[in-house]
């Protein structure tokens, strides 16, 4: 059996309750305005978890609107697979609380850790697992509480960040629709660029950690920037390349949602006009490696895309990592 294996058969994607606008910021002491962020990265607002809020809830929530859709069971999910660079603790993964969350007690359930790129990172491993004849049905989510590792002090990373959970079901297909080609790819020499110094195993909590705040996220913006537009870039290529499409025979890309001028850069050079490109980064901020689960399920909910029509998925993240997916819904 060739290409496709396996298909994206339902969607959900959940986000916190409460919403921060760019003007909230000067309430909690954050010297920055509306127009500075809007004119530089394209946001409006974000949703912030609260009140117990977690990766757990969001991802769990998530997933039940994308099995309801699927028309599945959560006895009928084989795999479990989570991408978060937040779990909500760090042994044993968040993957295995959402599978208790659900009930879903024949899974194997991971978590996945490659940022912002994770979610397409997951698909792509649960589009092997099933091409292997290793498992029939996958749950991958992507879920992210960014707001617990933002350094609420840093005006330069905090006003970028928002949280919630993307999810998709994935299943043996029917040889025409489903993923058509996928791509990964990641350099660990450039990992400092997008980092969190502390807080692991190699340099855990501790009191001079939480005084110097080097668990929370670092970012080196305007390097990223150059990187993201170039490896984004590369990234919708190589999905076009390996599915033998051009931009013209997409129907909407959804790239990472972390600035509308990276969004931009990407479509020009993957020659899609920007009426076939989904931006919802002005709504919810960078959401992680939720961020395309959000988009893709708000695309399909709203009818931009149907059935039969072809989607670039493409993503960028701290590592780095980058990667692409052509799929046909
Ligand atoms: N409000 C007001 N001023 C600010 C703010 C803020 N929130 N943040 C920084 N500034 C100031 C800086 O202090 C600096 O002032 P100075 O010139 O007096 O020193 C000035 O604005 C310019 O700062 P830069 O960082 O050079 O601003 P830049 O134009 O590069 O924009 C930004 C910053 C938006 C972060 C940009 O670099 C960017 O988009 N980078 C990519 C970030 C990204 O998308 N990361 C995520 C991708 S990977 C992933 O999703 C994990």
């Amino acid at each position: 059996m060739k290409r496709p294996y396996a298909a994206l058969t339902g969607t959900g994607y959940s986000v916190p309750r409460h919403v921060m606008t760019n003007d909230d910021f000067a309430a909690i002491g954050i010297d920055t305005s509306h127009q500075w962020i809007f004119e530089r990265s394209g946001i409006v607002q974000r949703h912030i978890a609260r009140d117990g809020e977690s990766t757990c809830s969001m991802g769990a929530d998530a997933a039940r609107k994308a099995m309801a859709k699927a028309g599945i069971t959560s006895a009928e999910i084989d795999a479990i697979i989570l991408s978060t660079a937040t779990p909500d603790r760090l042994l044993p993964s968040t993957a295995v609380d959402i599978q208790a969350a659900l009930g879903a007690t024949r899974a194997t359930a991971f978590d996945l850790s490659a940022a912002c790129s994770g979610w397409l990172y997951g698909l792509t491993v649960a589009e092997g697992l099933i091409a292997a004849g290793t498992i029939e049905t996958a749950l991958v989510i992507g879920s992210e509480k960014m707001s617990a590792i933002t350094d609420w002090q840093d005006r330069s990373t905090a006003v970028l960040f928002g949280d919630g959970a993307g999810a998709a079901i994935v299943r043996r297909g029917d040889g025409k629709r489903g993923i058509l080609s996928a791509f990964m790819r990641s350099d660990g020499a450039l990992a400092e660029l997008l980092w969190r110094p502390s807080g692991g195993a190699a340099h855990p909590f501790s009191l001079p950690v939480l005084e110097d705040r080097s668990s929370y996220v670092k970012m080196a913006g305007r390097e990223v920037f150059k990187h993201a537009v170039r490896m984004m870039a590369e990234a919708c290529d190589r999905a076009l390349d390996g599915a033998r499409l051009t931009g013209k025979d997409i129907d909407l890309l959804i790239p990472h949602q972390a600035n509308i001028r990276i969004i931009e850069a990407t479509a020009k050079h993957a020659n899609v006009p920007m009426d076939k490109v989904y931006v919802n980064v002005n709504r919810f901020g960078n959401t992680s490696s939720a961020s395309i689960g959000i988009a893709l399920d708000e695309a399909i909910t709203s009818g931009r895309v149907r059935t039969g029509d072809t989607v670039l998925l493409c993503a960028f993240g701290a590592g780095f990592t980058w990667g692409s997916m052509v799929v046909r819904l």
